[in-house]
């Protein structure tokens, strides 16, 4: 081989190495959620603290502010079992690779987190370990809370301290092998936990940043809303496009027009949080319904406000199985309206449990939450959340509706071949474009949720 053919395979084989290289650091460095805001600083050289509890907060107690703190970050949701005592675990997540149940997070000593110190608590809430040293699963959103301020994580600790102790131990994990190796978590976090404060991003306005830390740091709405990769972090190339959480999928919140909520004002933006319901768009229902109902319904005007904010400047990002939502009511007569797709069984359904309270057209003049058209789980082609919504119902405590009688559950009246031919025939009548989900897809999600 000449000299200057051992140069070349040499220059080749560096070039190759060197994109084998980038394209593995490009699988693995993830954006974090706010890098597509622009520059960031330390909080301490940023002017307008955006941590803690807001300005006009009424109380200054650390208690108080530890439990607005506590509802703003959901803690509620996830660590209490259905008619279980609040906060003291046992809720099962059905993942694909198993089951885990959440802990007592009551100031029991034996079974809850009684004996921890304000340390202990600390290390938790930002590195994601327990009292133990052991690391926990991500199903915790730690890597969102590791944006907390230390001063904020005490104060929710006080909250969970003042709470009266329950005596409880949740079920053990039955994960399989090897997603039940804990250990495997510490390379998990070393890769996908940021392991920092919130950073102010400067050329923001001072509500902005206060959007940002509600959404990202307490919120936690990437946990729902953004895709994961293969290794369960968040995709923020992606962010806001859409997930699923038991079954259930939570819509992509990006700003684009067709896919996303680009086309929602903020006035409606506002109400879907502070109710669960927006006149033009639909109501919450599922886990959102229940993060309105713990979290978001409770948060101060000024800070819904900074919310919405935020999330309306999230940039555009297209999920493309999802249509642009129809808006033209359907015809007012049930044998008109294309029905290619969904049989006849779907249309008896509807017309002797639905149209009662739905109408035929999608949009009820007299009962103005019943509309369906415009809605975006109307629209979604996999039709999963309409059948969830038959399953499940409304969630019974939002906010009141002034509407006569809340969307009932049908899970124990309906087949999953019943509730799988009404759900087609509800998409198909009033979305964009025909769904065709099967009974064996409704038994899953009844399993899923
Ligand atoms: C999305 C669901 C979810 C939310 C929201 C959530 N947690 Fe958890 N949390 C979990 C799960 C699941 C575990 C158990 C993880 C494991 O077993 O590795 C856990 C574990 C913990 C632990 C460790 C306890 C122990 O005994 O090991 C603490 C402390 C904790 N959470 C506190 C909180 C606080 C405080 C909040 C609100 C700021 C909160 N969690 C919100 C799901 C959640
Ligand atoms: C526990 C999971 C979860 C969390 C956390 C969550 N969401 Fe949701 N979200 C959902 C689900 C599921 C839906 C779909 C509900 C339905 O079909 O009725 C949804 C729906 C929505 C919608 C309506 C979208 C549409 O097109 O109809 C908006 C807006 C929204 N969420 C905003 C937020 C914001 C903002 C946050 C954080 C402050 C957040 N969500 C946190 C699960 C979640
Ligand atoms: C007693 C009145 C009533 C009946 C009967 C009823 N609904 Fe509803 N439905 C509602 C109301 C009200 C809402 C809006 C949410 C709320 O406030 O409960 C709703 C919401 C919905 C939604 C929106 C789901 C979402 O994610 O936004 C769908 C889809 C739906 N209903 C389908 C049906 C189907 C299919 C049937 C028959 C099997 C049915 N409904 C029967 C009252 C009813």
């Amino acid at each position: 081989m000449s000299a200057w053919t051992g140069k070349r395979v040499g220059i080749a084989v560096g070039a190759l190495v060197i994109v084998g290289l980038a394209v593995l650091a490009w699988a693995a460095i993830r954006p974090g959620p706010l890098d597509f805001a622009g520059r960031t600083v330390s909080l301490a050289e940023y002017g307008d603290d955006p941590t803690g509890v807001p300005a006009d907060f009424p109380e200054t107690d650390i208690v108080a502010r530890g439990r607005y703190l506590a509802e703003a970050a959901d803690c509620e949701a996830c660590h209490t079992a259905p008619g279980g005592a609040p906060f003291a675990g046992g809720l099962a997540f059905r993942t694909d690779f198993g089951t885990l149940y959440s802990p007592n997070i009551t100031p029991d000593p034996q079974t809850g987190i009684g004996s921890w110190t304000d340390e202990d608590f600390l290390r938790a809430m930002h590195e994601g370990v327990n009292k133990d040293g052991e690391y926990l699963y991500p199903a915790f959103p730690y890597p969102s809370y590791t944006y907390l301020s230390n001063e904020d994580v005490l104060a929710i600790k006080a909250y969970l301290f003042s709470l009266e102790p329950v005596h409880n131990t949740a079920p053990e994990n039955e994960l399989r092998f090897p997603y039940n190796q804990r250990w495997l978590m510490n390379i998990w976090a070393k890769l996908y936990n940021p392991n920092t404060r919130f950073q102010p991003v400067p050329d923001r306005s001072a509500s902005w940043n206060r959007g940002a830390y509600l959404a990202e740091a307490l919120g936690h709405c990437g946990d729902c809303h953004t895709p994961r990769t293969p290794l369960q972090s968040l995709d923020n190339r992606r962010k806001f496009a859409g997930g699923v959480v038991d079954g259930w999928r939570a819509y992509n919140i990006s700003s684009d027009e067709q896919s996303g909520i680009g086309s929602w004002t903020a006035e409606e933006l506002t109400q879907y949080l502070r109710t669960g319901h927006s006149l033009d768009r639909g109501s919450a229902f599922g886990p959102m319904a229940l993060a309105v109902h713990l979290s978001f319904q409770k948060l101060t005007t000024s800070d819904v406000n900074a919310l919405v904010e935020y999330i309306r400047s999230v940039p555009a990002v297209v999920t493309p199985d999802m249509p642009a939502p129809k808006l033209d009511p359907a015809p007012d007569n049930p044998s008109e309206g294309v029905v290619a797709n969904a049989d006849s069984h779907g249309a008896d359904i509807y017309a002797g449990m639905c149209s009662g309270c739905h109408g035929w057209t999608g949009v009820n003049p007299y009962v103005p939450y019943t509309v369906l058209t415009g809605n975006r789980a109307v629209n979604d082609p996999t039709a999963a959340n309409v059948a969830l919504a038959v399953i499940h119902g409304a969630h019974p405590e939002l906010p009141s509706t002034g509407a006569v009688a809340r969307m009932p559950a049908f899970g124990h009246v309906l087949s999953d071949f019943d509730i799988a031919a009404v759900s087609n025939y509800v998409v198909e009548r009033f979305g964009a474009k025909p769904s065709s989900i099967t009974e064996a897809d409704v038994r899953r999600l009844r399993e899923a949720g």
